[in-house]
Parts: C-alpha cells; sequence; structure tokens
C-alpha cells in the first residue's frame, strides 16, 4: 500500500519523460541515423561544453577532504563565492549566510514550498509554466497550485494584473493562499521580466499579503536588448525583500544540468534556517562543491564565460527564429533562456477543436504524431498549463545543424506543408 503523497508523486506524466529517453536513445546523425530522433524537448545547454570542459580540466582534485562530510546546506567557500556572483546579479547585497545550496533547483523549489506551505494551502503560478513546477513545488509539500491564465493574444506576457485577479478568485474559493511562483526570465516563453512588470507585481503580492518565488535559473542567460532584472534587486523591492525568495543554480548558465547543483536565496532568517535544515535531505555531494567553488575562484574567467554563453545563445536563437521564419512556423520572440514558444495551432488535427475542450486532446495527438511520424520530440503546451492549446516548446539550445533538422521535418509534415503559403506571423512583439 503507497501513502497518498506517494499518489500524488505518481501523478507525474511519464509519457515526457519516455520521449526524452526514447528520443536520446537514438539520436540523429547525418551520417549514421538520419532518421534518428531530434530531442529538442529538454532544456538543457548543449552549447558550451567545450568552455566548461575546458576549464574543468584539472581543477577536480579527489581529496580525502573533498571524500569527507561538508556543511549539507553548502561549504562556506562556495556559498561565499555564489553570494559574491549573485551580489553582482541582483544589484544588491547578498551575504553567504543567505544562501543555502541544495540538489537542483529542483530541491530548492520544493524546500521553498514546504517551507511556506502547509499540505492543501495554495501558490498562484501565472500560466504557461515551468511544467515541473507541479511537482517540484507541489508534489512532496502538499501545497496546491493556481495558475493564473496569461492571455494569449499580448504573446502570455506576464502581467500583474492576471496574477492579482488569480489570487483574488482563488482566495474566493477559500483556498489559502501563501504565495505567487514564477520563473524569471521565464521557461517557455523566454520573456525577461522588466523592472516595472517585476515592481508591480511586488505590489500585488504585498497588497495580498504572501510570498514571492522567483526562479531565476535562467538570470544570465538573457540575450535580448533588455537587461535581466531580479526580484531581489533593491531598485524594484525595497518593501518585500524578506518576503522575496530566489532560485537559481548551475544547470542553465553554467550548462551543468547533471551535477544538480541549486541554491535558494533569501534575507529571511526564518526560511534560511529551515531550508538548511531541509537540505540535510538533498545535499550536494562535497566533491561537487569543490569543484564548483573551483570554478567560481576567477570572476574574469566567470564574466567571460557568461558573456560567452548569452553571445551563443542570441546566435542560436536567431538562427532557429530564421529556420521558424522561412517554414512560416509562428512563434513568440524569446529574450532570454533556451527555448522558443512555437504556435502550431493551425496544424492540430482538428482546427475546430483548437478553442475547444478537445483542443488539448488534438494537441496531444499532434505532438505524438511529430514523435512518430517526425521524429522530433517538443514538449505540447498542455506540459506548461497554456491557457490555449496548440502551442509547443521548442528548445534551440542544440546545435544549429539539429535545429534545422528539427524544424525542416515539422514542416514536412502534411499539414503543415499545406499551411506553407502562409505568411508568419510574430505573436506578441516585444517592445
Ligand atoms: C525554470 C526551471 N527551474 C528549475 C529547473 C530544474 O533545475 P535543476 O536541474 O537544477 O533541478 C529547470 C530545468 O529545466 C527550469 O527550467
Amino acid at each position: 500500500m503507497t501513502s497518498r503523497q506517494a499518489e500524488r508523486l505518481l501523478a507525474d506524466t511519464p509519457a515526457i519523460a519516455d520521449a526524452h529517453f526514447r528520443a536520446e536513445a537514438e539520436p540523429y546523425d547525418p551520417v549514421s541515423r538520419p532518421g534518428g530522433y531530434l530531442n529538442l524537448g529538454t532544456a538543457e545547454n548543449r552549447l558550451l561544453w567545450d568552455l566548461v570542459g575546458e576549464r574543468l580540466k584539472g581543477l577536480g582534485e579527489f581529496t580525502e577532504a573533498a571524500a569527507r562530510y561538508a556543511p549539507l546546506h553548502g561549504t562556506e567557500v562556495l556559498r561565499e563565492r555564489i553570494a559574491a556572483l549573485l551580489s553582482a546579479t541582483f544589484r544588491g547585497p547578498l551575504a553567504a549566510g543567505e544562501v543555502v545550496v541544495i540538489s537542483g533547483a529542483t530541491g530548492a523549489l520544493d524546500a521553498l514550498a514546504t517551507v511556506l506551505c502547509d499540505p492543501g494551502e495554495t501558490i498562484v503560478v501565472p500560466a504557461p509554466y515551468y511544467g515541473a513546477f507541479d511537482t517540484d513545488l507541489a508534489g512532496r509539500s502538499g501545497a496546491r497550485l493556481w495558475p493564473a491564465p496569461l492571455p494569449a493574444a499580448a504573446g502570455f506576457r506576464l502581467t500583474a494584473g492576471a496574477v492579482d485577479r488569480a489570487l483574488t478568485e482563488a482566495k474566493r474559493a477559500g483556498a489559502v493562499v501563501r504565495a505567487v511562483a514564477l520563473s524569471s526570465p521565464s521557461n517557455p516563453m523566454g520573456e525577461v521580466t522588466g523592472p516595472g512588470t517585476l515592481a508591480e507585481l511586488l505590489d500585488v503580492v504585498r497588497a495580498h499579503d504572501v510570498d514571492l518565488i522567483s526562479d531565476e535559473i535562467y538570470a544570465h542567460a538573457v540575450f535580448g536588448p533588455r537587461a535581466f532584472t531580479s526580484a531581489l534587486d533593491p531598485a524594484v523591492n525595497r518593501e518585500w525583500a524578506e518576503r522575496t525568495h530566489v532560485v537559481w543554480g548551475f544547470a542553465k548558465d553554467f550548462a551543468l544540468p547533471g551535477w544538480k547543483a541549486g541554491v535558494l536565496c533569501s534575507h529571511a532568517p526564518r526560511v534560511l534556517a529551515a531550508a538548511r535544515a531541509l537540505a540535510y535531505f538533498a545535499p550536494v555531494s562535497t566533491v561537487t562543491q569543490d569543484l564548483l567553488a573551483a570554478l567560481l575562484a576567477d570572476p574574469d574567467w566567470v564574466r567571460g564565460f557568461l558573456a560567452e554563453g548569452r553571445r551563443r545563445l542570441a546566435e542560436g536563437w536567431a538562427h532557429a527564429a530564421g529556420q521558424l521564419d522561412a517554414h512560416g512556423i509562428p512563434y513568440v520572440p524569446a529574450e532570454a533562456g533556451f527555448s522558443t514558444w512555437v504556435d502550431l495551432r493551425r496544424w492540430l488535427p482538428d482546427p475546430e477543436a483548437a478553442h475547444g475542450p478537445a483542443g488539448f486532446a488534438a494537441e496531444e495527438r499532434l505532438w505524438r504524431e511529430l514523435l512518430d511520424a517526425a521524429r522530433v520530440n517538443i514538449l505540447p503546451g498542455a506540459v506548461f498549463h497554456s491557457p490555449q492549446p496548440g502551442w509547443f516548446r521548442l528548445c534551440h539550445t542544440v546545435g544549429a545543424p539539429l535545429v534545422a533538422e528539427a524544424v525542416r521535418r515539422l514542416a514536412a509534415l502534411p499539414h503543415a506543408a499545406a499551411e506553407r503559403e502562409q505568411p508568419t506571423t510574430r505573436i506578441g512583439d516585444r517592445p
């Protein structure tokens, strides 16, 4: 007999994981496996290993100290170096004592939800949102997520008004709301949250007396014209800093997803103390912490590396956008992150259903067709709680040849070919 807690975790979407591993098991290769899978469904940055790998060479030492227990919420030296990096990113002071190192941003989100919510309490999340929030924020903590739908007509852009409305509705329905959570920059849309929107959002969470969880794992992956602003930037957050908690990690900005090194930052002493207690259950190994501390030891290298990372992301996204344009596939322009939010509504097998309740079933059928016939894995909008069916997240950080081949295959699907003559629309072009 399994517990109700276990049942919550088992409610995850295994089909998505299956698609990932199926695609990874038989990957496309222009020479040896031209009919292989193209996995553009997973947000990994595969553009940086030459730089990271080179830097890591010679950094690791298998010393006795690295084999022993270290502080489970992060060694002093690693937390100091993370705090120095993020103080510059946040444009405000962050002390080593305000940093908790934990197993992945996933672990940081799980810890924050547990620290802020009792089982059954609610976190409001602007949607579309990073699909794993369902598991990370709710799977173990017992919190419930309440989506705040962002209008498709405005390119799914974040507005404080949409969050305000969802908070009001959730409370009216009897929910005990403890927090608002968002990824900023956003996954899947790749939107940078501007300082004005952030200030408005902070006014809303303050008016509703709830905490803000800002997942800033893509903080250094901004390649558009608008600069990143953290929710902990003192220029936008003077009055709610103790109720604002930021998640970051090495998975995206440093292209080390398999290292599972996440970071929780807060100015709230009790939140930090509780998060340190939870890090006991999900620490990062001492040897990994040592390597990360060594990676951050040279601020000049870090600055140069992050700048080159942004340059490669910009180049990769421009190439992906060019391919989509060339094949007449609409999308929301991205300014950050690893993904593009692509509009395949016109290709739903039953376009009539696109606006009705059957739309998501049609979207799932299209997803399976893309996977089985085109052998392209991109994730359907339902995974991200898209308010409208027919949208897919395409991760463009797998290298230009793979992106070009994937878009070519998408466009070669029969219903896509029939639409090819239509002009490309750019949805919700950002200012
Ligand atoms: C917004 C966001 N948060 C968290 C994570 C998970 O990070 P980690 O691998 O460090 O647990 C991801 C990974 O895709 C993400 O996109």
